[in-house]
Parts: structure tokens; C-alpha cells; sequence
């Protein structure tokens, strides 16, 4: 089968389409035949090298995270799943998925309601993740307005999509305008070039000096401790991930600092669902049903071949891509 793979870590020009020999099911893998693959943030970090579980998976390693199609074979310990069903699978081994067919666990999968078509699901992990900022930790604020830092991505472009859905005000921010006139076309009610505007002038211009219910922030770095004042009183500040590495605060000194805001922080990994099967297909069905709603609708910046996993990879580094970039074998 066709696949891209690399021998060394590295840059886009590490990413080699070739053929590999198509991967057995063993235990409870199932094997998929990949209709569409999602890249993401997740295969930049396991190209790059920063993925310390990696690092003895070269040469020839299979890269992707992400991907959905028809399964085709399961292994003798799978339980639910079957050949035909339609799933979307988030491999937790985070490689093997750039590739013609893809082996998972089980329990890496989600089976597809056959009335969706894959492209309405493209970047199923963007949706399932936006769902759960938004649904489950999200929960418990005067919920009348978000902020969104960087929200042109797969996740924000999703996150304003089911906030809006949720009738919640939307601020959002990006690093250039391209992005930010994306972001007015799905709506949202202020958006601003954090290049180029401050972002407390904005965020609490907008909102009348009272600040947002929700913050997204995926950076943390040293702008989180001024971020935390733009959070409205018994509000939430919600970290995602580092990119922008250490805040750099006394955890306790920032408590306490909020306290008479009653603010949060809330630090959200989607392995909190690890152990909470029923609940994330729970929430799967209902991404499902805003989906068939027409209530969201994944932004696809571009579908590549898969033959073009390299241009991907291009611009997945170029910090152009709008929503959701996929490829299909
Ligand atoms: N917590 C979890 O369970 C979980 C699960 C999946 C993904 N994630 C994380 O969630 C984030 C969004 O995922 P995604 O799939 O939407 O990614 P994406 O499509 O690559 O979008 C990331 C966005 O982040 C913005 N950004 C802001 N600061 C950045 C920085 N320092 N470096 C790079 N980009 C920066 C970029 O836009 P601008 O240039 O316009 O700012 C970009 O639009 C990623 O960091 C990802 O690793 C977390």
C-alpha cells in the first residue's frame, strides 16, 4: 500500500510518500481503509520529534494521527465493531494513519452513522474536542460570551461554530487578517488581529469592561497571567495546550489574586475521556446531530492526495491553513 512515512525526524522534507507493506490486525485492532486522514497539530509534534514514545519508531515510520474510512478486517478480541462500519479513528499510537489502510484499537474508534458522508465529519477530533470545551468544561458560568485566542484552526473554527449555535457572543482573535475575515464569515461578532490590536483593549472593549464568561487559550506562555483579566467574575479561563510553553505564575499567587473575580483555570485534555466511554459517544452522537442540523459544518482548508503529504506537511508549518487540512489515499 501507499503511505507516508519518514526515517528522520525533521522538517515537511522529511515526509516520504512510498510504499510499505499493508498492516495485520492483531488482538483488538481493527483495520481501516482510509477514506479521508486529518492533519494536524499532533503530526507536526511526532514528525518534529517531539514525541518522546517516538523516538525508537525509525526509520520508516508511518506518520498521521488521524483518519476515517470502512473498516475492513477486525482481530479476534473486537467487540463492537465490524467489517463495513463506517469509523473515524484517532490513533493513539499518534502515527500510522497517512497511509492507504491504518490498524487501531478498538477503542481508538468511533463508528460513523452511515447517513453522514465523510467529509461532513472531516476532523472528527476537532469536533469532539470543540464539543467538550464547550459542553462539558465550559459548564458552569453566566455563559453570555467566549474569547477565543488563535481561533482559526480545526478546533476554533469549530468552537465558534457550536458557540454561536449556542447563543453565546463570540470574540475571537488571529495572527492575520486572511484569518480574521474567515472568522467574520462564520460569524462572529468581533474578531481582531492579536498582531496588530491589543488584546484587553478588544476583549474588554467589547464586552463593556466586564470580560468573557469563557477564555480558550491554547497558548499559557507569559500573556496567560494578563489573559486571566479578561475573564468576567465567576467566569473560566480554559488551557488546551502550551504552545506558547510556561506561564510562569505562583500557582497559589494567581488563586488567590482571582479569588475576589470567583475566576478560574481549567486545564482540559481529551484523555479525560479515557476512561468515560459512554460519555464520549454520548457526546459523539450529539456532534452528529448538530452536524446532520446543519448547526456545524467542519471548515476544510484544502484536500490533498495523499500522494501530496509533503505539501501538507508544508503547510501545516506555514501557519496559513484556515480550519481543517485533509488528504485522501
Ligand atoms: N487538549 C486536548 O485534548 C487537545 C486535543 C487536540 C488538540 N489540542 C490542541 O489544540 C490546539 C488547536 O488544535 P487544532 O487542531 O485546531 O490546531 P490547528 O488547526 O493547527 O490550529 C492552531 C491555531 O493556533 C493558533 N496559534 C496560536 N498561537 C500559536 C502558536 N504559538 N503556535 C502555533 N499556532 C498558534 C494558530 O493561528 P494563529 O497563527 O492565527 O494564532 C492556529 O490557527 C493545538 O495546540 C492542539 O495541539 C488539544
Amino acid at each position: 500500500m501507499k503511505a507516508a512515512i519518514i526515517n528522520e525526524f525533521g522538517g515537511p522534507e522529511q515526509v516520504i510518500y512510498t510504499d510499505v507493506p499493508k498492516p495485520k490486525t492483531k488482538g483488538d485492532e481493527i483495520l481501516v481503509k482510509n477514506v479521508l486522514i486529518g492533519v494536524g497539530k499532533p503530526d507536526y509534534l511526532v514528525r518534529s520529534g517531539n514525541d518522546p514514545y517516538l523516538k525508537d519508531s525509525l526509520p520508516g515510520l508511518i506518520i498521521g494521527n488521524e483518519s476515517a474510512g470502512i473498516v475492513e478486517e477486525v482481530g479476534p478480541d473486537v467487540k463492537n465493531i465490524k467489517p463495513g462500519d463506517h469509523v473515524a479513528v484517532l490513533n493513539g499510537t499518534g502515527c500510522g494513519s497517512h497511509a492507504e489502510y491504518s490498524c487501531a484499537a478498538e477503542h481508538f474508534a468511533i463508528r460513523l452513522p452511515e447517513d453522514l458522508e465523510f467529509k461532513s465529519v472531516a476532523g472528527i477530533l476537532n469536533l469532539q474536542v470543540a464539543y467538550a470545551l464547550l459542553y462539558d468544561v465550559g459548564r458552569g458560568t453566566d455563559e453570555k460570551s467566549l474569547y477565543i485566542f488563535g481561533a482559526a484552526g480545526g478546533i476554533g473554527t469549530t468552537l465558534v461554530q457550536m458557540a454561536l449555535d449556542k447563543g453565546l457572543q463570540v470574540i475571537c482573535s488571529a495572527s492575520t487578517d486572511e484569518k480574521c475575515e474567515a472568522l467574520r464569515k462564520l460569524g462572529a461578532q468581533k474578531v481582531f488581529n492579536y498582531t496588530k490590536e491589543d488584546e484587553k483593549e478588544q476583549v474588554l472593549g467589547f464586552t463593556g469592561g466586564r470580560g468573557v464568561d469563557l477564555l480558550y487559550d491554547q497558548a499559557a506562555g507569559p500573556k496567560l497571567q494578563d489573559r486571566m483579566g479578561l475573564v468576567a467574575d465567576f467566569g473560566k479561563l480554559i488551557l488546551y495546550n502550551w504552545l506558547d510553553g510556561d506561564p510562569g505564575l505562583d500557582e497559589l499567587d494567581t488563586i488567590i489574586q482571582n479569588a475576589p473575580h470567583a475566576r478560574s483555570i481549567c486545564s482540559f485534555s481529551f484523555h479525560a475521556y479515557d476512561d468515560k466511554e459512554e460519555r464520549r459517544l454520548s457526546n459523539a452522537d450529539k456532534v452528529f446531530q448538530m452536524i446532520r442540523e446543519g448547526r456545524v459544518k467542519p471548515v476544510v482548508y484544502k484536500d490533498l492526495s495523499l500522494s501530496e503529504a509533503r505539501k501538507a506537511h508544508e503547510l501545516l508549518d506555514s501557519g496559513k491553513v484556515i480550519g481543517k487540512l485533509v488528504m485522501h489515499p
